[in-house]
């Protein structure tokens, strides 16, 4: 099997989620099946129920799980909405649910899906499930959100300066694909590029358009809540995240669902809301020989939680 599509982090994925208890397990992400996989592989009496927005994934998913027959079930829909897509399912508690968040090698590598800026393609980006292009964004937001995305979203210094120069570019010609954004960028960003090493400059402006084409921030804060209310007790939830804005997310959701809320008489947090013990007080990254074979794994965080009550 091709380096590329191992998922990351999966035998520690698949310990915290503790499938040889049996039950049903949700992947929220199941993208090309690999954690899919590794779970059932290792526990026999758990079942699983795979998500994806992508239909693309949902059919590669289909092949690789097809050994685990009627173990297995693969359902198109967004893990923002994972409620409605569990109850579209007929599904009601499960013993896990894990997501494994970011874009698929998949997506990455055929240039017609627009994600990368190695391979020439149209400016798409979309994971699936509508929503804008990437170049109907770069070509009609206003130039002060196209700002804001770049900063908030890229963490880019230099938001201002290709904000400006996307309605610049755009007035003479619409942006029409990744290699011509790029070069945009580059223009930019001028010397400052130089600066940031081995990273390629387009790099956090590419991964602002993808989160704001995705809304995957407001997915992934779905998702937590979400997630966990549909948690039996002792259920375990598991999130692996590729950047700061995605763990700062899952840090402070489980921080929130473990402290509970407050009462506002005493001060003390309400037992009752205390929803979940977290399992990894730091969070697990892969070692550097995972990082070796699977480069896609250099960013990654893993955190894990356990429903109480
Ligand atoms: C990193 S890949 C998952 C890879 C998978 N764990 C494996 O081992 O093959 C992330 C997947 O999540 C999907 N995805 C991202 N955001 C989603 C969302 N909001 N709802 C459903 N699927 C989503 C993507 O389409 C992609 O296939």
């Amino acid at each position: 099997m091709d380096a590329h599509h191992v998922p990351v982090l999966a035998a520690q994925a698949v310990a915290l989620l503790a499938p040889e208890r049996g039950g049903l397990f949700v992947d929220a992400t199941v993208g090309l099946g690999g954690h899919a996989a590794a779970l059932l592989a290792a526990a026999p009496a758990a079942r699983l129920v795979g998500i994806d927005r992508d239909p693309e994934a949902l059919r590669v998913a289909a092949g690789r799980l097809a050994p685990f027959g009627e173990r297995v079930r693969l359902v198109a829909g967004r893990f923002g909405e994972l409620d409605a897509v569990l109850d579209g399912a007929g599904v009601g508690r499960v013993d896990g649910v894990l997501a494994d968040l970011g874009v698929s090698s998949l997506q990455l590598e055929r240039a017609e899906r627009g994600f990368s800026f190695r391979r020439e393609g149209p400016l798409d980006m979309r994971m699936g499930g509508g929503g804008p292009t990437a170049a109907e964004i770069v070509n009609g937001y206003p130039e002060a959100d196209l700002e804001r995305i770049l900063r908030e979203y890229g963490e880019e210094r230099d938001a201002r300066r290709i904000a400006r120069a996307l309605v610049e570019a755009r007035a003479v010609k619409p942006i029409a694909t990744t290699v011509e954004l790029r070069e945009v960028i580059l223009r930019a960003k001028g010397r400052a590029a130089g600066r940031e090493g081995r990273v390629d400059p387009a790099t956090r402006a590419f991964q602002a358009l993808r989160i704001e084409v995705n809304q995957e921030l407001a997915e992934l804060r779905r998702l937590m809540e979400q997630a966990v209310r549909r948690l039996r007790e002792d259920g375990r939830l598991v999130v692996i995240s590729y950047h700061s804005l995605e763990d700062r997310i899952v840090k402070w959701s489980l921080r929130h669902l473990e402290r509970g809320e407050i009462d506002p008489v005493t001060g003390r947090p309400l037992a009752e809301t205390q929803l979940l013990e977290t399992l990894t007080r730091k969070p697990l990254r892969p070692s550097d020989a995972e990082i070796l074979v699977n480069p896609r794994a250099r960013s990654a965080r893993l955190r894990a939680a356990r429903r109480l009550g």
